[in-house]
């Protein structure tokens, strides 16, 4: 392990082409009111797409972040609009078998579970149950979950959610749930974010009567921190882009080092870590905008035997140590906090002091 970790900063592995991992928000450049087609072009150009907003938090870090980056606010194209699309089960098979009684409902996603041995429409972003397939054999996994967080899950370490297309495996599926409510692999959504992120966050702005009725919103606007259906063609609208595929989540909680890593570990990926300077300056544009004050825990420690600095499964690359000067034994402490009073520096910490943290959660793509 120790040697495995070593050989980790020798350069080997730093020759490719680092795309950014924790995400970041941005304005493309150059940009100056679009139609929608062309904000996806512009946020195209910095391997970037109209931004997805996955929950409250999100959506309120957002706002935020607009209203000090932008003197002026403007409507901001989002990656949210509406499509024509096959009804498919998440692993891609095609509803040809359906005991739902959901209707498309106009703008809110529904995601189905069996309930009571009936399938019944649910608000995505409550905690299930979930049963997992593996091709033909199924699993209920007794953990509580949102739907996307119920289909990582499956994907991780099975094939997909269930998918259920005759009366036969309806039964088999009922059989194997033992009467509980859980998840299936169904959610019903008219709108899609244009990266396929999974979210079921919506905001709508109460419907106005500003643009006249046949023109056709299928395109999304954030505006007042709300989401405005809007005609996809419309321009003057500005460019809003996030590149990335791990969420910063802040726990504002006080908790130990190891109840930390422990907490993320079990609600979201894992403790966050920083990888390159693409991952610090996310970590700052989040913290910046985050109401939470002082020092954070992140995924640093450092190994006893060796003295070196690590990451949960690698050795620390990256520095962004207080002072410039990495902290070494005996006198330093074995973990390590970022701290928002101090330009985002890192420095060692007693493991056994209580701070908020940082977690990161894998954006899940449908
Ligand atoms: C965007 O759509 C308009 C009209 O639908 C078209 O004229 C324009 O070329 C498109 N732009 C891009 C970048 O696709
Ligand atoms: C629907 O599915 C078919 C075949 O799987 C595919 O060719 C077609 O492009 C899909 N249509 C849409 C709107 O996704
Ligand atoms: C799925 O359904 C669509 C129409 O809803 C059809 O065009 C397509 O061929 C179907 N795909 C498969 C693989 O059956
Ligand atoms: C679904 O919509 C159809 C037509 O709009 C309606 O007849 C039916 O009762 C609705 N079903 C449910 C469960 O709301
Ligand atoms: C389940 O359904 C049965 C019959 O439809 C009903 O009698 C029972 O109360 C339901 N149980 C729950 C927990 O909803
Ligand atoms: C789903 O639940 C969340 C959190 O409880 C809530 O904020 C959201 O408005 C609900 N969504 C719908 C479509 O009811
Ligand atoms: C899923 O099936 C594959 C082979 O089909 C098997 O190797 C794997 O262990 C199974 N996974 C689980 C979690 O059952
Ligand atoms: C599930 O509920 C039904 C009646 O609602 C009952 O007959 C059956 O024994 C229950 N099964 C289990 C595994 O609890
Ligand atoms: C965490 O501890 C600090 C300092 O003791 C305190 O100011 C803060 O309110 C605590 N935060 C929470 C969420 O308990
Ligand atoms: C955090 O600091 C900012 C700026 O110093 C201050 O406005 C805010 O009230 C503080 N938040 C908390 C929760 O202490």
């Amino acid at each position: 392990m120790a040697l495995f970790l070593f050989l980790l900063c020798s350069g080997l592995f730093h020759f490719a082409f680092t795309s950014q991992r924790l995400r970041i928000l941005y304005f493309p450049k150059g940009d100056t009111g679009v139609a929608w087609n062309e904000s996806l072009v512009n946020c195209a150009l910095e391997n970037g797409s109209p931004v997805t907003l996955y929950d409250q938090e999100d959506a309120d870090f957002t706002s935020k972040f607009l209203k000090s980056e932008l003197s002026r606010q403007k409507p901001l194209w989002l990656g949210l609009n509406k499509r024509q699309r096959n009804h498919t089960w998440s692993d891609g098979v095609n509803v040809s078998f359906s005991k739902s009684s959901v209707n498309e409902t106009e703008g809110k996603p529904i995601c189905e579970a069996i309930d009571n041995n009936t399938w019944t429409g649910h608000n995505c972003s409550e905690e299930k149950y979930f049963m997992c397939s593996n091709g033909s054999s199924y699993t209920l996994i007794t953990e509580e979950k949102s739907w996307c967080q119920a289909l990582k899950h499956c994907r991780t370490y099975y094939k997909d959610l269930v998918s259920i297309l005759n009366e036969i495996q309806n039964d088999e599926v009922i059989g194997k749930g033992h009467n509980t409510s859980f998840w299936i692999g169904l959610l019903h959504d008219d709108w899609k974010w244009h990266d396929n992120g999974c979210s079921s966050y919506r905001d709508w702005m109460k419907k106005t009567q500003s643009h006249s009725i046949e023109e056709e919103k299928h395109c999304t606007v954030y505006q007042g921190a709300q989401l405005n259906q809007m005609s996809c063609t419309r321009d003057a609208k500005t460019g809003f882009c996030s590149k990335g595929t791990m969420r910063i989540i802040v726990i504002n909680k006080n908790l130990t080092w190891e109840g930390a890593f422990d907490y993320c570990q079990k609600h979201h990926s894992g403790p966050l870590w920083i990888e390159d300077e693409g991952d610090q300056k996310a970590v700052e544009q989040w913290l910046t905008h985050s109401n939470v004050n002082g020092s954070f825990w992140i995924a640093l420690r450092q190994t006893h035997v060796f003295g070196f600095w690590i990451w949960r499964d690698s050795q620390v690359c990256y520095n962004n140590w207080k002072d410039g000067t990495v902290p070494v034994p005996p006198s330093s402490n074995l973990c390590g906090v970022i701290d928002k009073t101090e330009n985002y520096k890192w420095r060692d910490e007693e493991c056994l002091l209580e701070h908020p943290f940082l977690c990161e959660e894998e954006i899940v793509i449908l």
